[in-house]
């Protein structure tokens, strides 16, 4: 297959530098794009009759026809290509002859590049945004059935303070739903048409980049055409969303991980949602929380890599930026398994978790805050409690074991009230202010979360 630019070259390229420029594999996910891309900017050719009607029509007529021969597999990009322009452009003069030639009229490959990488990264985003909505859902799903179940909260890993199992699901979701209001605005930037830039300075004919950016659906034209074919911080926001997407997911996998160990035992994995080990046969191993964790590194990764190609390139267009396609590629595959972390929630265990939140005296607060209501200042009723505690940690008992009696040993503020409050469940009750655990609260924050995910 001849190249797009043989004119001024007397010898053909050597075959393995032929091998290390091509783009054809990086290109197969930006194929249909392209020739979506090259129909609209036919259209508009013959609409500005750059080119003659007629010859625009057979034009678009044929591209049509190819992209859906794409789409059913009938025809596909052939090996020897140097690029999915060169094979697009290549076929169909093939198919119509010469005219066929007129198609690159008032475009470069650079600007070419780059729409099919934006129409790329909207179907990306697109995708990403399903399965974190999926996943969301799924963890609000679970929450409307713990809103009283008893989990330790913790900070530092130490056990800290009750919480409803539903507030510490939801606390997921939240991160999520600002994860999807990043996928929104990331789009609107991304939606923009670069064709029309030309290589980088633009173009000399009555072009129409504004009906162009129309017809393909996206919501405006580039403003400056130098900017128009070097940028690809849309590609960067892409790799940074789905790599904070990753690092939301994770920190619910690590999760996953720590409560199906046998030091917690929050979490009973279901069989579907769990492998075994080849050598101890009474292993039940969390893999697909392993995964999603592993696999958020590699997203990290990613965006250190398509970050640093950018940095040192000077304007415009660089060979370099072919490049972040492999990271790019790679940082999509977060959606996927997403879509199977979304099937590992579940399997909790509120007995376990109950059975923790009583034994680390995680109502030490409430015993503090039942002083401070009563004048005492915080921080003296917080001494008077640590002491009480540190009485208690050797001899194996705790919060709910101790008397009236011994309370006002400690000091003579405590109400017979006392001893209820530092019940789990008034614990959890008692934290009824804005955004708290109470489970008044926590119904209050699923109505409106279930809101947000179907908005
Ligand atoms: N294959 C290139 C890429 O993926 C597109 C062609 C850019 N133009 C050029 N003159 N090499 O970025």
């Amino acid at each position: 297959m001849s190249d797009l630019w043989g004119g001024r070259f007397e010898g053909r390229p050597d075959p393995r530098v032929r091998r290390f420029t091509s783009s054809l594999e990086l290109d197969r996910r930006i194929a249909a794009h392209d020739i979506r891309g090259s129909i609209a900017h036919a259209r508009m050719l013959g609409r500005q009759a750059i080119i003659p009607t007629a010859e625009a029509d057979a034009i678009v007529a044929e591209l049509e026809r190819l992209a859906a021969e794409l789409a059913a597999g009938v025809w596909s990009l052939p090996v020897e290509a140097e690029d999915v322009h060169t094979a697009v452009e290549h076929e169909l003069r093939s198919r119509i002859g010469e005219v066929g030639g007129k198609l690159h009229t008032a475009r470069s490959r650079n600007d070419q590049v780059a729409l099919g990488l934006r129409l790329l990264v909207l179907e990306l985003l697109g995708e990403l945004d399903g399965v974190v909505r999926r996943l969301a859902t799924r963890l609000v799903e679970e929450a409307k059935d713990h809103v009283d179940t008893v989990l330790p909260g913790y900070t530092h890993l130490q056990r800290a303070q009750p919480v409803s199992l539903a507030h510490h699901l939801l606390a997921h979701v939240e991160a999520l739903l600002r994860d999807r209001e990043r996928i929104a605005e990331a789009r609107r930037r991304a939606a923009v048409s670069p064709l029309g830039a030309a290589a980088l300075a633009g173009s000399p004919y009555p072009v129409d980049p504004d009906g162009v950016a129309a017809e393909l659906g996206l919501l405006s034209r580039f403003r400056n055409s130098i900017d128009a074919v070097s940028d690809r911080d849309f590609i960067v926001e892409f790799v940074f969303i789905a790599a904070l997407v990753s690092v939301h997911a994770s920190r619910f996998a690590e999760e996953l991980v720590l409560w199906s160990s046998a030091e917690f035992g929050f979490v009973d994995l279901p069989d579907a949602v769990a492998t075994g080990s080849s050598i101890m046969p009474q292993k039940k191993n969390p893999d697909v929380a392993e995964l999603v964790r592993g696999r958020a590194g590699r997203a990290i990764g990613d965006l250190v890599a398509v970050l640093t190609t950018l940095k040192g390139l000077p304007l415009a267009y660089g060979s370099d930026l072919q490049e972040q396609r492999v990271p790019l590629y790679d940082a999509a595959q977060i959606a996927p398994a997403l879509e199977v972390l979304a099937l590992v929630v579940g399997g909790f265990r509120p007995e376990a978790m109950r059975r923790a939140a009583e034994g680390g005296m995680l109502t030490a607060t409430d015993l503090a805050d039942h002083l401070a209501k009563r004048g005492v200042p915080f921080r003296e009723a917080h001494a008077v409690v640590g002491r009480l505690v540190a009485h208690l940690v050797p001899t194996g008992r705790t919060l709910s074991d101790l008397t009236l009696e011994e309370l006002r040993r400690g000091h003579p503020g405590f109400e017979a009230s006392a001893l209820d409050e530092i019940r789990v469940e008034r614990s959890l009750a008692a934290r009824a202010s804005p955004g708290g655990t109470a489970p008044v609260r926590v119904q209050e924050a699923i109505a409106a979360v279930t809101e947000r995910l179907v908005r």
